[in-house]
């Protein structure tokens, strides 16, 4: 299961699509990546990262010159705003692009991007079993949101990759998958990776967690991230707040997994991370179909943040951060 494939061409699994159809999509210009990456195409902080990263090694095989390939980056950095993976991506192939002489600039830019893309692969599996081996308990249930799965990651996922080492370890007694209203990821695309790797899934709907938590049938709740700040302030899915605040209520783990890409030390706190605001169609349809009335106004953040307190660990492939204050987020990133 992946989200991209290479081959010195990039193609990606389009999301938009599942669980009905698995439709692989070129991409062959930036332009295209960006439009890819902003429609949700492809989506999840370390995959979009990767997906600009390959798409700046394919223009640099078409135009190697320096401003040019400036102009495409700082498109792609821009394409969606809260993941800081994406510019993160970007900078370390610009960088790359600046220090290599224009006539072997494209092909240190598809080796930076495979680099990149090893190190992100490595990274879920070592997020994995320092996650499983951070929970205690034979026989888990883990309550997670949205998709951080493969199809979010160069590798096995960042939660789920946690989730399928439980699995592998025969101590997942059951993963629930909060279906991620508006636009369905834990439904379409965390149920899908589920059922292909076997693992036992109930999916609920989002307001359901409160009484699910309340009922003593999680272990713990286990997420991705697209920012993390330097107090220790986690971005996520819309919808990851309320989950912590009840994870609290109800003395359960709140576990944040998220690459050392996701962490952001120049962003001093949670209020300093930018959050997108998507469409409102998302809101007012569901599956295509008007859901309100016309002209309701809608609120449609796409991400909100969970302060450090409401954090019980953060798992990233260097260590484990708990409790999660700034020193030891510098000590363990150090
Ligand atoms: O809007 P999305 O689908 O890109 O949001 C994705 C998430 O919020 C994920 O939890 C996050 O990117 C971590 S993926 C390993």
């Amino acid at each position: 299961m992946a989200a991209l494939r290479w081959d010195g061409k990039l193609f990606v699994l389009d999301q938009r699509l599942l669980p009905w159809e698995e439709r692989w999509v070129e991409v062959s210009s930036a332009e295209q990546a960006v439009e890819l990456i902003r429609g949700l195409a492809v989506r999840g902080a370390p995959v979009i990262g990767l997906v600009a990263a390959y798409a700046l090694a394919l223009e640099a095989h078409k135009n190697p010159d320096l401003s040019y390939l400036e102009a495409q980056g700082q498109a792609l950095a821009q394409a969606r705003p809260t993941a800081v993976n994406l510019p993160h991506a970007v900078s370390l192939l610009l960088q790359v692009a600046r220090e290599t002489p224009e006539p072997e600039r494209a092909k240190a830019l598809a080796a930076a991007a495979e680099a990149l893309h090893r190190a992100d692969a490595e990274a879920c599996l070592r997020m994995a079993q320092l996650g499983a081996a951070f929970l205690s308990g034979p026989s888990l249930s883990v309550l997670t949101h949205c998709n951080a799965g493969a199809l979010a990651t160069g590798g096995v996922g960042t939660a789920l990759g946690v989730v399928r080492a439980l699995h592998a370890s025969g101590r997942l007694h059951r993963l629930y998958a909060c279906e991620a209203r508006p636009v369905l990821q834990g439904a379409r695309l965390t149920a899908w990776e589920a059922v292909q790797d076997g693992l036992p899934v109930t999916l609920l709907a989002d307001g359901a967690a409160g009484s699910l938590l309340a009922s003593g049938a999680v272990h713990a709740v286990v997420v991705g991230a697209d920012r993390i700040a330097a107090d220790g302030s986690v971005a996520n899915k819309v919808g990851t707040y309320p989950l912590a605040v009840l994870a609290q209520r109800h003395r359960v783990p709140f576990l944040v997994v998220a690459p050392t890409t996701t962490f952001d030390l120049a962003c001093p706190s949670g209020a300093a991370i930018p959050i997108e605001s998507r469409p409102a169609a998302e809101v007012r349809e569901c599956a295509g179909r008007a859901v309100t009335a016309e002209g309701v106004g809608v609120f449609n953040p796409a991400f909100d943040v969970t302060p450090p307190e409401l954090v019980t660990a953060i798992v990233c492939e260097r260590g484990v951060i708990a409790p999660v204050t700034g020193e030891n987020l510098q000590r363990v990133l150090a």
